[in-house]
């Protein structure tokens, strides 16, 4: 079946592709990217629990990591690197911490004058926004910044890309890795000085090398799994408030009806995440033995395309599940993945977006689109550029006009 992700005007993408694939079946072989396409909600479900049967191992992002990192190790060392982290990220935890989510937004905000009415490219904001986050969690200072800027950079839609060996890119994303490694253990050394004289830990690097030594926790599991856990925070989220601010920005009964009741700012972004589903697609590959999903016999070594914006949009869970839906009743999607990998910065994103849309739409009341590029695919999906204003007249002028 014909399928990509670059995305062209007019085409109507990813809906497009998402009939075309409904068309299809659940589970259909791509000769353009030489693997599975898996779209059902059924499907997918199987593909990210059945470790017998799938692995993340010899994908693009394995091959990009190519280390220890929880993302990509399907053993059960998975769990004891996630347990060290999954209390201090939980739901609770990231709640017992809004008023700095709400501080650092209307900073950021603060510093862009958004009120004022002139355009601004919002994507910088949401930069800031993530690195104080960063910052706040991790504890990596802000001179450090650039290190975690420029390697985000180098890996924007590897996901679905990958590098080809020996390529110029590969070299340059090798030497981007290198320098965050670089300063990764700048902060362990730091951590260690403060541990050693009997401090508490106090931010989630110092949790992770107080763990070193115990439950088979080496300092390549370390180290692999601070890089694992400080990189995933930046382009998802950055798309996921894009996303979010493009729609209310065009949609002005939506960000009224949020601004009068933002505790319902929490259920439209994640209708925004079933809708416009920021990572549209993570990759498996078939163990030894092979598979049957669908109907269909998958040979081992295949690649598999897990294609989560699809099945979050699959019609057999979701009413018009095309359709934008603000007052959607809540059903969980796929925007987090699913299962043994599920996204362990789940509550921290929402956090984060959830104050950033908030002191948003505080500090515009009449918050007006003037534009948005998604780029040149949408395997990422969401803004590279966005830019809102304030509508000089108000929200009364701007809806007459
Ligand atoms: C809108 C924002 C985000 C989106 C859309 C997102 C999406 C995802 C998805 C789809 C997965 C599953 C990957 C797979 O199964 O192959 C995942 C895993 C993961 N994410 Fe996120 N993520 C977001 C934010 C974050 C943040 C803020 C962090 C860290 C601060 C983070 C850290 C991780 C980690 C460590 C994993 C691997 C978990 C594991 O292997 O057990 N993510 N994320």
């Amino acid at each position: 079946m014909p399928f990509d992700f670059e995305l062209r005007a007019g085409e109507d993408l990813p809906a497009g592709a998402f009939a075309r694939l409904r068309a299809a079946g659940p589970v259909v072989w791509s000769e353009a990217l030489a693997g599975w396409l898996v779209s059902g909600a059924a499907e997918v479900r199987i593909v990210l629990s059945d470790l017998a049967r799938f692995t993340s191992a010899g994908t693009p992002v394995a091959e990009v990591f190519k280390g220890e990192g929880m993302l990509v190790n399907d053993t059960a060392m998975h769990h004891v690197i996630r347990a060290v982290w999954a209390r201090h990220v939980s739901r609770p935890a990231m709640d017992a911490r809004s008023a700095d989510f709400a501080r650092i937004a209307a900073a950021v905000l603060a510093a862009a004058q958004p009120g004022g009415g002139a355009p601004i490219d919002f994507m910088p904001l949401f930069r800031r926004m993530v690195l104080e986050v960063i910052t706040l969690l991790f504890g990596v200072p802000q001179g450090d910044w650039p290190v975690i800027e420029h390697y985000a950079a180098l890996s924007a839609d590897t996901p679905a890309l990958g590098y080809a060996e020996g390529s110029a890119a590969q070299r340059r994303h090798e030497a981007g890795k290198a320098a965050v490694y670089a300063m990764i253990d700048a902060q362990v050394a730091e951590r260690r000085v403060r541990l050693a004289r009997g401090e508490p830990p106090a931010d989630l690097i110092a949790r992770m090398v107080a763990a070193v030594g115990q439950n088979g926790i080496t300092e390549t599991v370390m180290r692999d799994n601070v890089f694992n856990f400080t990189l995933g925070a930046v382009d998802t989220t950055e798309r996921w408030m894009g996303n979010a601010l493009a729609r209310l920005a065009a949609n002005p009964a939506d960000a009224a009806a949020l601004r009068a009741e933002p505790a319902r700012i929490e259920a439209y972004l994640d209708e925004v995440m079933r809708h416009d589903t920021v990572a549209q697609v993570i990759q498996r590959k078939v163990r030894e033995g092979g598979a049957t999903l669908g109907a269909q016999a998958l040979a081992a070594g295949d690649s598999v395309y897990v294609l989560l914006g699809a099945a979050s949009r699959d019609a057999a869970e979701h009413d018009a599940p095309d359709a934008f839906d603000a007052a959607r009743p809540p059903r969980a999607n796929f925007g987090f993945g699913f299962g043994f990998h599920y996204c362990l910065g789940l509550h921290i994103a929402r956090a984060e977006v959830t104050a950033l849309v908030a002191a948003t739409l505080a500090a515009m009341p009449a918050l007006e689109l003037v534009a948005c590029d998604l780029g040149p695919t949408w395997a990422l999906l969401g803004p590279r550029r966005l830019v809102l204003r304030n509508h000089p007249a108000g929200a009364n002028g701007r809806h007459a006009a």
